[in-house]
């Protein structure tokens, strides 16, 4: 039987780590799929043309290959606000609906993370995970990220992005963030790395027992 992970929450709450971790450990293919929009985003800034104009982006959403994915550049800070403005688009997310339904389809499985995985794209998954931390906690957890890649960081401005961020991720009318009801939350403020995968397995084979 197919096994689907839905991994969902807001920024920088590690569910990337973890989906890609539980993919590996499974041997399931992943999609982050907040690569999707922030490739989106990144063709518009690219072209030259406004984040707003929802025409071009829908084009681009459709245009899009999983296979040419420059994703040093897709993890910028501007990337990131940009994917949060064109994700807020019902066009550009009905755009993206089938190549994310497409790659959980897949015989084996998939792991896939993002906004509304568990809510939306794959509401039939066998395992739903909503991962979430303080925003304090988040925004520490960028900064390194992004000093590691060698950005500049302020603090308090990734701070407010995150806030930002949050607050349009949930308040958006098209697939707002919100845990699927059938979801299991995992809070990984106080958890390490090591001990936040250890609690996503817990639930991923939980799940999977109960299927
Ligand atoms: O971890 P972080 O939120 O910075 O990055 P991401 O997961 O790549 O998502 C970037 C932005 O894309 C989010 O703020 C969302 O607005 C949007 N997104 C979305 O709307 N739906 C998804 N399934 C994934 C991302």
């Amino acid at each position: 039987m197919s096994f689907v992970i839905a991994i969902d929450g807001p920024a920088a709450s590690g569910k990337g780590t973890l989906a890609r971790r539980l993919a590996a450990h499974y041997g399931l293919p992943h999609l982050d799929t907040g690569l999707l929009y922030r490739a989106t985003a990144c063709a518009l800034i690219e072209e030259g043309l406004p984040l707003d104009d929802v025409e071009a982006a829908v084009e681009a959403a459709r245009g899009l290959s999983l296979t040419d994915f420059d994703e040093a550049r897709l993890r910028s800070r501007e990337m990131g606000e940009g994917a949060s403005l064109v994700g807020a688009m019902p066009p550009v997310r009905a755009a993206l609906i089938d190549l994310q339904r497409g790659f959980a389809a897949r015989p084996e499985g998939a792991v896939l993370d993002g906004r509304d995985i568990g809510t939306v794209i794959c509401p039939d998954a066998t395992v739903k995970i909503f991962v979430t931390a303080s925003a304090e906690t988040r925004a520490q957890r960028r900064a390194l990220e992004l000093a590691a890649r060698g950005e500049e960081v302020d603090f308090s401005a990734i701070l407010e992005d995150v806030r930002k961020r949050d607050a349009r991720d949930s308040e958006r009318s098209a697939a707002p963030l919100k845990a699927a009801a059938d979801a299991v939350t995992l809070d990984t403020s106080e958890l390490d790395r090591e001990q936040a995968f250890a609690a996503a397995l817990a639930i991923a084979a939980r799940g999977r027992r109960a299927r």
